[in-house]
Formats: C-alpha cells, structure tokens, sequence
C-alpha cells in the first residue's frame, strides 16, 4: 500500500545513502517546492543541511519574514538571509524589457548564491526542488524556472556551485503530491497551498521600469487583493492570483481633488499546470470590495481593473 509517510521515509533513506555525511547547501525560494525539499533534507540530515534564502526584494509583502521565521524559529534549520534587495534594484534600475529583466535577476542571483554557498566549507552537494514537470520542461525548451537554479544557462562562465552534485528528491512528483508531502513533513495549509510564485517575482509584475516606490506599492495592493480573496474563502480555488501595476496614469477624484494616479490590473486564473488557464470568475463584490480598499489604503492608485484574459491566447503573467 502506497502512502505519503511511506515515500517520505524512502525518501530520506535515499538522501542518507547518497550524501553520507557531506554537507549539503539548499537554495530557498520562498515557495513550495524549495521549502518541502528542504524540510525532507532537514530530516534526513540535519545540521549538515545549510539553506540559502537569497532575498531579491521582489517577494509578496511579508513573503522573507515567513520564511526565515519557519526554517528558524520552527524548524531550526540553518539559514542564510541573504537581503540583495538594493543590488537586484540597483542592477534593474532603467531597465524595462521583460527578458532582461528576467537575465538580469537570474544573473544577480546566481553571483549572490554563489558568493554565499562559497562562504560553506566543505559543501559537497546542491539540493533544489525540481519537480517532474521542471525535468520534463528543462528536456523541451530552455525558459527553465527560476527556482531551479543550475537551469540558469544564460551566465557567462561556470559558477562554482555547479560543480556541486546535486539532489532533488522531488525530482519524480507533481505538484499535488508536493504539497501532501509537505503536510506529511507538518507544513501547515496555508503554506502548501500557497500559489505559484515566478522566480523574478514582482519585476515582472511591474511593466517598464522598476522602482523602490513601484516595488512597494505592489506589494501593498497585492496584499489586500490577497486578503478580500482569503477572506472571501476563494484562494484554493484559484491557481495564481496576483496585481500588476502599470505604468499608465488616469484621472480622478478623491473627495474635492482630482487625481493622477497609476492603474493596477488583477489577474486570478483556475489551471492544473499553468500552461492553459481561464481566467477566474470572481463574485463581483469581491472585486468590488478589493478595488474600493486598494484606491483608499495604497497611495498611488487611482483605480483596479480586472483581466478577463484566458491562456491562450494570453499569458498567466503580464510579462
Ligand atoms: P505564463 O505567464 O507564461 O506563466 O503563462 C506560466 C507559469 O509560469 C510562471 N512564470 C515564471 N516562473 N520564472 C518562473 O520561475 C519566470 O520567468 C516565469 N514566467 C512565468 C507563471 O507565474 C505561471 O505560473
């Protein structure tokens, strides 16, 4: 009989057998797949587990602090926070076409990873959580995911973790199977139902240029399109749900004044693998609800409108 606890102690058994007593560095993202890959190693291995959380400063609001508080305070397990969210915007700045600013992020972090998985002596092997379709994908085309790191193959020059072996126990699960995996290593819910997250995050969210300003603006409407959509009991029956600020002013009126401010889009769509997608039939007062609080609480937007976009022929993120 086949059961979740059953692969998990296959799983670790298999870790133990190939790593032996060798330290091992993961690099965390921040999303699912990374952080069930570690939490397994933990268990396998313990301390000779070190994780890398290169922080890009793109995350959701409040996505850094939940995950160096689980890995340390919950799970005590070793973490490197590294804050590289004045270099990722230092070398976005002026930048506005959408595969730059993918090469640019992807580049940037693979210099931080590399400069801080040096700093671990003795590191032996590099833990990633691929997952099957990522093999699949990285077999038919080259747009690799960011959180798979060694996928990044347009860096000049071999950084010095690729010289690492590698292990991936996720490399033959989906990703339901990840999350029930990840509520049999004790994640919570909540956390392994989050949505996917795009590896350069909320850069591609903000078309055009990319600013400190931008960055937290979108972090703020995000989070309370987020909230009406939580508390309106709809988020795990949406794939991805996300806001993009654009770049485009409008008019309009705030008690006696007009005002010149920034559109923001919402984007929610159902999938089971991001490769087709519709776009999500909201109940119109949640959307009313959310748009009437993102105009009130965050500065700089004047109005929310809504994507009804299917994939295809449009694409799940904006960029
Ligand atoms: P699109 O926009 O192509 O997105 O319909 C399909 C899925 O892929 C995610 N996505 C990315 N993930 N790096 C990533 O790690 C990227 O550059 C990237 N671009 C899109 C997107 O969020 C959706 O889940």
């Amino acid at each position: 009989d086949w059961t979740m606890a059953a692969y998990r102690d296959e799983k670790i058994a298999q870790i133990r057998e190939q790593v032996g007593s060798a330290k091992v560095i993961c690099g965390l993202s921040g999303g699912v797949d990374s952080s069930v890959a570690a939490v397994l190693i933990h268990e396998a291995i313990g301390d000779q587990l070190t994780c890398v959380f290169v922080d890009t400063g793109l995350l959701r609001k409040d996505e850094a602090k939940q995950v160096t508080t689980l890995f340390r305070d919950h799970y005590n397990i070793p973490l490197i926070h590294v804050d590289a969210s004045r270099e990722f915007l230092g070398e976005l700045a002026g930048q506005s076409d959408p595969e730059t600013k993918r090469k640019i992020i992807g580049r940037v972090f693979i210099e931080i990873f590399d400069r801080e998985a040096g700093k671990i002596e003795g590191a032996e092997f590099l833990a990633q959580g691929t997952l099957y379709p990522d093999v699949i994908e990285s077999v038919s085309s080259s747009s690799g995911k960011a959180h798979v790191i060694k996928s990044h193959h347009n860096v000049g020059g071999l950084p010095d973790y690729m010289k690492l072996k590698l292990v991936e126990p996720l490399r033959e699960l989906f990703k339901d199977e990840v999350r029930a995996l990840g509520r049999e290593l004790g994640l919570t819910e909540a956390f392994v139902g989050r949505h996917p997250f795009p590896g350069p995050g909320l850069a591609i969210r903000i078309p055009g240029e990319i600013t400190p300003d931008a960055v937290a603006t979108l972090q703020e409407a995000d989070a309370i399109y987020l909230d009406e959509i939580r508390k309106a009991g709809l988020y795990d029956k949406i794939w991805q749900a996300f806001a993009v600020l654009l770049p485009v002013r409008t008019v309009g009126v705030m008690g006696d004044a007009r005002t010149y401010e920034k559109v923001l889009a919402l984007r929610a769509v159902t999938s089971t693998d991001g490769m087709t997608a519709d776009f999500f039939e909201f109940p119109w007062d949640v959307l009313g609800r959310t748009a009437t609080r993102i105009v009130n609480e965050v500065r700089g937007v004047n109005r929310v409108v809504y994507d009804v976009t299917s994939k295809p022929p449009g694409t799940i993120e904006w960029e």
